[in-house]
């Protein structure tokens, strides 16, 4: 579970994310969802600690992340939108390190990785340096090293940017039987076909600011019947285009 309070990120004059309070429940898919600059990535960045709010609190399965650090970063798993980083690491010794860095012993981290790395199809690959990577590829390693501590929360930054559709339809089933499992999954999207197949509970954001959570019914009821996921979003930013 995240529970996030009165959470408050500025830059100078600019409100990148202003006082918002929700909370992606155990069991469930969360989508984060809001146009480019809205605050997805900075809210991401405070949930897991990388970024230092100026206000608010997080807490994640109840261990909150300024207090407890330590504690708090065992309990997810965090994909960041930019896949570049360890390009000098072969696939499999980016994925040790993350493995050493949370004490995971040697023994069941090779089928773990295995079947994961099969699964997404990066197997053939994870002896080569992830320099030699595509985009998706760095994303496919990435999505391994911040699973292969097992942790209940999975919190991924638009993860499916990039994936062919094999692995991005695999990385869908990983959620639903992660969150089938009782643990909670918070992803970011701009595709919105994929949060309304996907999601059980939507959070938006614009301009910094919580515009809903809650489920896709619970939107859907707001407005007129038929609408689609997008026809929602477009009326929700409708004023932005007229500016
Ligand atoms: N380091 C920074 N310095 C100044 N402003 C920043 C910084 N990082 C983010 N911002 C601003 O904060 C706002 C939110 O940015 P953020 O990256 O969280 O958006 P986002 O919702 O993830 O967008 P996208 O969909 O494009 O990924 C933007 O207006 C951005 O310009
Ligand atoms: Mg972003």
């Amino acid at each position: 579970m995240i529970e996030v309070h009165d959470l408050l990120k500025t830059y100078g004059e600019k409100t990148a994310v202003n006082h918002i309070s929700w909370t992606a429940k155990d069991g469930a898919i969360t989508g984060f969802i809001g146009p480019n600059g809205a605050g997805k990535t900075t809210t991401l960045k405070m949930i897991t600690g990388i970024l230092e709010p100026d206000g608010g609190s997080v807490l994640l399965n109840g261990t909150d992340i300024r207090k407890d650090p330590l504690k708090a970063k065992q309990q997810f798993g965090f994909v960041s939108d930019s896949p570049d980083h360890f390009l000098r690491l072969r696939g499999i010794e980016y994925v040790n390190f993350m493995a050493d860095m949370y004490g995971i012993p040697t023994e069941g981290r090779r089928a773990f990785v295995e079947e994961y790395a099969a699964r997404l199809g990066i197997l053939d690959a994870i002896e080569n340096t992830i320099l030699s990577y595509s985009h998706g590829m760095r994303q496919k390693i990435m999505i391994l090293g911040a699973l292969i501590h097992r942790p209940s929360i999975w919190i991924l930054d638009e993860p499916m940017l990039g994936l062919d559709p094999l692995a991005s339809h695999e990385l869908k089933l990983m959620m639903k039987e992660h969150c089938a499992g009782g643990n909670s999954v918070l992803f970011s999207t701009h595709v919105l076909e994929v949060a309304e197949k996907l999601c059980d509970e939507i959070l938006i954001i614009k301009k910094g600011n919580l515009q809903y959570q809650g489920t896709l019914e619970g939107l859907r009821s707001k407005y007129p019947a038929n609408l689609s996921l997008e026809d929602i979003f477009i009326e929700i930013n409708k004023e932005d285009h007229h500016e």
